[in-house]
This record gives C-alpha cells, sequence and structure tokens, in this order.
C-alpha cells in the first residue's frame, strides 16, 4: 500500500541519542520521524494550488452535549494546517464532512452550523456555510468562490448517495473542484462519494493531517523503536480481533485492560462476578494467548482490579486480586498492583501504541488506572501514539495532551489501519 523509505534512520537515530542534552529523547524521536519518513503518496505540497479549486474533505465528526454544544474541538484543530496552507497558497477551498449518523435525510441535530462557527473563530477566516450537499446554490457558490475564500458544505450524510458511494453523487463533488483534498483520516475506512467516490474524476491527493497519519502510524508499526508496547483497552474483543491477531506480529509486549480484558481472565479461569465478559469470545481469547506465547509475544493481564457495585457507583469501589472477585461486584479499572507492573513496562518502552482506557475513565473512582499509565507514560521516552475517541478524552482527563507524542484522529480508522489493511481513503489518492 505504501512505501516509507527508512534510510539513514538508524544513522539519525544515533546522532539523536548525542544531541540528547539540547532535546528530550521524545522531541528527538518525533524530529527523526519527520525527518526521515518519505510519504509515497501525494500530498498538497506537490501541488501547485494557486488558483485552484479544491474539494476538501476533514472530519469534523466532533463529540457535542446534549444541547448540541461541542465539548472537543481536536478534530477541527487538526485540519487548520491543512486548510491555513490552501488558502495561503491562493485555493478556494471548498470543505466537506459528516457529523454524526443521520439516515440519508436532514436531521436538524446534526447541521454543521455550529462547527462552522467553531472553525471560523479558530482560524480567524470568515466561513461560509451553505445549507446543501449539492444543487444549484452549492454549484453557483463554488463557481463564484474567490482565491483565499472558504465554502462549508452541509453535513453530507444527509445526501441518500454519501454512504452508499453513489455515482452521480461523486460526480457532482467533483464537478464543483480542480482537485480533491483528503484530510480526513478518521473516515479513510470508509468507501462513501465524499472521501472516494469523487477520486474517480479529479486527481485526489492528502492533507497535512492525512499526510502525518499515514507516516506516523506506518513507521511505529513496520518500523518502530523497540521494546514496542502495545495498550489495548475498551470493552469488546469482538470489535478488535483482527487488530490483537496483527498486533501479536509487530509488537514486544501487549498489555490487556479495560473490558476486553475480564474475557481473557474468564478464559483463564477467574470467576468475575458481575463483570462485563463476552462469553462467545472465550475460545478466541484463548486463541490469542495462545498464539502470543508460539510468537514470544509478552501478553499481560491484570493482575488486580477495582471493582464496585456499579459503573455509577464510585463509593463501593475496593481493590481485589483476580482470584477474589466477589459474585455481586464487577471489576471496573486495573488495580495497583497491576499499574505498577504495567507501568514498568511502559518505562522502559521505545515505542507504545494504545486504544482504549483501562476502566470506566469517565467516573473518577474508575481512572486511576488510564490517568496513571499515562503519567508514566508521558514521563517515559517513548515515542507514544494514542488514538480512539475515548483515549482522546482519556488524555485531555489526565491533562497529558500536549505531552504524547502523537495523537491520531482516527477511531475505526487507526484500528482497522492497525489491522494492516489498506484504508480505502487511502488508495484513492495518487502516487508520488
Ligand atoms: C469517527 O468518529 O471515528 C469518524 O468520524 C468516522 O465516523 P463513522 O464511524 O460514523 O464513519
Amino acid at each position: 500500500m505504501l512505501a516509507v523509505s527508512l534510510i539513514w534512520y538508524s544513522l539519525l537515530q544515533n546522532t539523536a541519542c548525542k544531541q540528547k542534552s539540547c532535546r528530550s529523547r521524545v522531541q528527538i524521536a518525533v524530529a527523526s520521524f519527520k525527518e526521515v519518513l518519505t510519504l509515497t503518496k501525494k500530498s498538497v505540497k506537490d501541488i501547485d494550488l494557486t488558483g485552484k479549486r479544491v474539494f476538501t474533505r476533514v472530519d469534523f465528526n466532533v463529540p457535542r452535549n446534549e444541547q448540541g454544544e461541542i465539548t472537543d474541538d481536536t478534530k477541527i484543530r487538526a485540519a487548520l494546517p491543512t486548510i491555513r496552507y490552501m488558502l495561503a497558497q491562493g485555493a478556494a477551498v471548498i470543505l466537506a464532512s459528516h457529523l454524526g449518523r443521520p439516515k440519508g435525510k436532514p436531521d436538524e441535530n446534526l447541521r454543521l452550523d455550529a462547527v462552522a462557527a467553531r472553525l471560523s473563530l479558530l482560524l480567524g477566516h470568515h466561513v461560509q456555510k451553505l445549507d446543501e450537499v449539492v444543487g444549484e446554490e452549492v454549484s453557483l457558490a463554488a463557481a463564484t468562490l474567490q482565491p483565499g475564500e472558504l465554502l462549508f458544505l452541509e453535513n453530507v450524510r444527509f445526501h441518500p448517495g454519501e454512504k452508499s458511494n453513489d455515482e452521480a453523487l461523486a460526480k457532482a463533488y467533483a464537478g464543483l473542484a480542480d482537485l480533491f483534498v483528503s484530510d480526513a483520516f478518521g473516515t479513510a475506512h470508509r468507501t462513501h462519494a465524499s472521501n472516494t467516490g469523487l477520486a474517480k474524476y479529479i486527481p485526489a491527493v492528502a492533507g497535512l493531517q492525512m499526510a502525518t497519519e499515514i507516516e506516523i502510524l506506518s513507521k511505529c508499526l513496520h518500523n518502530p523503536q523497540r521494546p514496542l508496547v502495545a495498550i489495548v483497552g475498551g470493552n469488546k474483543i469482538a470489535d478488535k480481533i483482527r487488530v490483537l491477531h496483527n498486533l501479536l506480529r509487530s509488537v514486544d509486549s501487549l498489555l490487556l485492560g479495560g473490558g476486553m480484558a475480564n474475557t481473557f481472565l474468564k478464559a483463564k479461569g477467574y470467576q468475575l462476578g458481575k463483570s462485563l465478559v463476552e462469553e462467545d469470545q472465550l475460545a478466541v481469547a484463548v486463541k490469542i494467548m495462545r498464539e502470543a506465547a508460539t510468537l514470544k509475544v509478552n501478553l499481560c493481564l491484570p493482575s488486580d482490579l477495582i471493582v464496585a457495585d456499579s459503573p455509577e457507583d464510585g463509593t463501593s469501589a475496593q481493590v481485589v486480586t483476580v482470584d477474589l472477585v466477589q459474585a455481586d461486584k464487577m471489576a471496573l479499572d486495573i488495580g495497583p498492583q497491576t499499574r505498577k507492573s504495567y507501568g514498568d513496562l511502559v518505562s522502559k518502552a521505545g515505542t507504545v501504541l494504545w486504544n482504549g482506557p483501562m476502566g470506566v475513565f469517565e467516573v473518577d473512582a474508575f481512572a486511576q488506572g488510564s490517568i496513571e499509565l499515562l503519567n508514566t507514560l508521558v514521563q517515559s521516552e517513548a515515542y507514544s501514539i494514542v488514538g480512539g475517541g475515548d483515549m482522546i478524552a482519556a488524555v485531555k482527563k489526565a491533562g497529558v495532551d500536549k505531552q504524547i507524542s502523537h495523537i491520531s484522529t482516527g477511531g475505526g480508522a487507526t484500528l482497522e489501519f492497525w489491522e494492516g489493511k489498506e484504508l480505502p481513503g487511502i488508495a484513492v489518492l495518487q502516487e508520488k
């Protein structure tokens, strides 16, 4: 799918270590990634953008509260460098995004007006927001858009043809522009009209965020600084089986936490009380543990847990070893002994990939596992990559978002990338 040039990598690493007195090793690692990796896909930097009309797919699918207010604008901020760069180069920029999962028709709660307002504020630039995805009004606005101006379409998933990758819709998008720039890594695993379909009709290149995600994730998966430690949490093994299989082929240690660790513990014969366990995945857990042993991967499970009566009831929280979970309790976080043993491995890691929290981090009583391990991670010298919406929230709760080497904007896309899949939204980008 993607060739990454790593010539001089070791040489630069050695040189970098000698410069340790001026920069921390994490900074050096980040710089080294950027210095030595060459993306084979074309990006906006490889194109003359002057006077071009550019259809730009972004992923502004931001979390919102019940009032529809944006609770985290990480994804909007992540697209700013690409937008600023294109405007400065004299391009006329047409932005398209989805928000939520409307059913192929307008949904008043999922309009992009609040997102457009936030974008305008962050960018310090006027954003002309339309209420339609395609049609006469859109075509006219796009045709009269001037270099340095910005147009923002309505939620692309309001159109029934978006998710079905309808030809006519893809053609209509392509008809608005000379060039397609994809900066939506978060939707790169989807085959939709606005992120793959239109690439049949106009040249497609990566935005800066997309290029960075591809470069960093590829490097960490295929040629990481070792030891490579993956931390996988969250609830469902079923969603992550292929990721776990693929990671076993590249990692030195795999640390499991969250609900999914319960299923592995149950498969080892422990009684987990009322804890969430995927009974239909017990055989899969056994298979993964056997595979890890064959591949000599250090697969780690919690040795102690924080248990309570319910996920909401922090007051009943107590620490127990995994062999002593009472019948009326549920496991909701990793315990102190596990935090210490996982922390020891993280402290010595060269690279850490992390997807999914260690517990119900939204409730303070069950957040300690994720927070303490995140603190250990940022104090270590490891290059750290954290992905998925829950982890972005956990990283912010721990107050370490500025210290993580790379926060991936992808949720499902990052996982599918780690599965070793060619993502359709990347496959459509032109080779250099
Ligand atoms: C995400 O939040 O992971 C992306 O925006 C993709 O959203 P989707 O899963 O609704 O396609």
